[in-house]
C-alpha cells in the first residue's frame, strides 16, 4: 500500500478538518480513499465500496424478507444461513462494480455489533480473512455509528448535531459531537419504533416489515378517526414508550367490526398511528432540542436515521418540528436510511481517517451502545 494512496496520507488529510467557533468545518480529502464495507447484523446482506469524497462505487443488498416474512420477523438462524450462502458473491459484486481489486483498497470495514450474533460473525470473521489475506486495515463499525454518520456521507455536515435514530432496533436521542463521540439523551423504555410499527402492521393483517405497509395503507387514511395515546408526551425527559401505543392498537382492532377488518378501518387505524408516533416525536424532540441548545448553543442541525426514517410522512412532520425548536431537519435519502453496508464502509472511512482501526482479534458484539456512559434502559427489548 502506497504512502500517496494509503491511509497515512489519508490521515494527514484528515487534518484539515478544524473547528471553527465551536463548530467543525469539514472538507473531504481530495484523495481517493478506498472502504470496502459488510453488513450482515441482521435480515440484509450487503457489501459496498465508498471513497472519501463521498462517492458510492458500489452498494449492493440482498434482503431476506421473503425467508424472513412467513414468521413475522427476523429468525435469526434462518439468517446467518443466508449470509453466509450469499455474502461471498455479493463482496465479489460489489468489488467487480467499483472496478477494483482488493490490493486497491485502504481498508475494509464490517459491522460488528450490535445486532444478531451469526450474522455479525459471518460479516466480521469475513471482513478479517480480506484484511488478513492484503494486509489492510480493519475497521470494526458499530451499526448505530454507521447511520449516525450517514448524512456526512456526500453531505458536508459538520458536528455537532442532534441525531433521532429510529430503527428495527432503537429509538433514541443522541448528541453527536464527533466521530466516536456520542452522548445519548434518551432511549426507549419498551419497544424501539420500528418494532412499534412491525407489531402494529402484524396485528393489522400486513406484511413484514410494518414500516413500508403502514406509511402505505395511512395515505389514504383519516388521521383523526381513532384517538390514540401518545405516550410519554409531557414528561420531562428524552426517554420514549411504544408499548401503550401497541396496545391500544390491538384493543381498536378487536373493537372494530370484522375480522379481518376492512381496508378503510386499516388506513384509517394507519393513519391515526402515524399521527400519534409523530406528535410523540415531536414531544420528545423538544426536551432533546433544550438539552442540544444548552450544550452548544443555538441553531444546528436535526439529523434523523435508521429504517423508520424513510417514512415520507414522519420526515415531513420532523421537519416541521424541527423547525419549531429552531434545528433545521437532515435526512439522508431514504435508501440510505435502512440497511445497507455504504453506510458501513462510510464509517469505515470516518474512522480510518481518525486512526481508529481494530486489531484481527477483535469480536462481535451483540449489545453495543453508542455512548457507554450510558445507563441501560428499563426494559430488555432494546440493544442499547
Ligand atoms: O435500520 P433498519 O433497516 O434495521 C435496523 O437496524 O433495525 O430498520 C428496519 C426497521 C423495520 O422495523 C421497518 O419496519 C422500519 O425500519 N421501516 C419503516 C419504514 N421503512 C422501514 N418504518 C416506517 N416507515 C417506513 N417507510
Ligand atoms: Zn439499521
Amino acid at each position: 500500500m502506497g504512502d500517496s494512496h494509503g491511509a497515512n496520507a489519508t490521515l494527514q488529510w484528515s487534518l484539515i478538518a478544524h473547528r471553527r467557533a465551536g463548530r467543525e468545518t469539514w472538507q473531504a480529502p481530495p484523495i481517493a480513499v478506498l472502504v470496502l464495507g459488510i453488513e450482515t447484523s441482521c435480515d440484509e446482506t450487503a457489501a459496498a465500496v465508498v471513497e472519501g469524497s463521498g462517492r458510492v462505487r458500489s452498494n449492493i443488498v440482498l434482503s431476506q424478507l421473503d425467508e424472513h416474512r412467513p414468521y413475522g420477523g427476523v429468525v435469526p438462524e434462518i439468517a446467518a444461513r443466508g449470509h453466509v450462502l450469499h455474502l461471498d458473491r455479493l463482496i465479489i459484486r460489489a468489488m467487480a462494480e467499483a472496478s477494483l481489486d482488493f490490493a486497491d483498497l485502504d481498508g475494509v470495514a464490517a459491522t460488528a455489533g450490535p445486532g444478531l450474533i451469526g450474522g455479525l460473525m459471518v460479516g466480521l470473521t469475513t471482513a478479517k480473512a480480506i484484511a488478513a489475506v492484503h494486509e489492510l486495515p480493519l475497521i470494526a463499525v458499530n451499526h448505530l455509528e454507521a447511520h449516525a454518520l450517514t448524512p456526512r456521507l456526500g453531505q458536508s455536515l459538520a458536528f455537532p448535531y442532534l441525531l433521532l435514530l429510529i430503527s428495527g432496533g432503537h429509538c433514541q436521542f443522541l448528541m453527536v459531537e464527533d466521530v466516536g463521540a456520542y452522548r445519548r439523551l434518551g432511549t426507549t423504555l419498551d419497544d424501539a419504533l420500528g418494532e412499534a410499527f412491525d407489531k402494529a402492521a402484524r396485528m393489522m393483517g400486513l406484511p413484514y416489515p410494518g414500516g413500508p405497509a403502514i406509511e402505505d395503507a395511512a395515505r389514504s387514511g383519516d388521521a383523526d378517526r381513532f384517538d390514540l395515546p401518545r405516550p410519554m408526551a409531557g414528561r420531562p425527559g428524552c426517554d420514549f414508550s411504544f408499548s401503550g401505543l401497541k396496545t391500544a392498537v390491538r384493543k381498536t382492532i378487536t373493537d372494530l367490526p370484522g375480522s379481518p377488518p376492512r381496508a378503510r378501518d386499516v388506513a384509517d387505524l394507519c393513519a391515526s398511528f402515524q399521527a400519534a408516533v409523530a406528535d410523540v416525536l415531536e414531544d420528545r424532540l423538544g426536551h432533546a432540542a433544550a438539552a442540544f441548545h444548552g450544550a452548544h448553543g443555538r441553531g444546528g442541525a436535526l439529523v434523523v436515521a435508521g429504517g423508520v426514517a424513510a417514512n415520507r410522512y414522519l420526515r415531513q412532520r420532523l421537519a416541521a418540528s424541527a423547525a419549531r425548536f429552531d434545528l433545521g431537519l437532515v435526512a439522508p435519502a431514504p435508501a440510505l436510511c435502512t440497511d445497507n453496508a455504504a453506510i458501513v464502509a462510510w464509517a469505515g472511512v470516518e474512522r480510518l481517517r481518525h486512526g481508529f482501526t481494530d486489531p484481527l482479534d477483535v469480536a462481535a458484539r451483540p449489545r453495543w451502545p453508542l455512548d457507554p456512559e450510558a445507563k441501560p434502559a428499563i426494559g430488555a427489548g432494546v440493544k442499547a
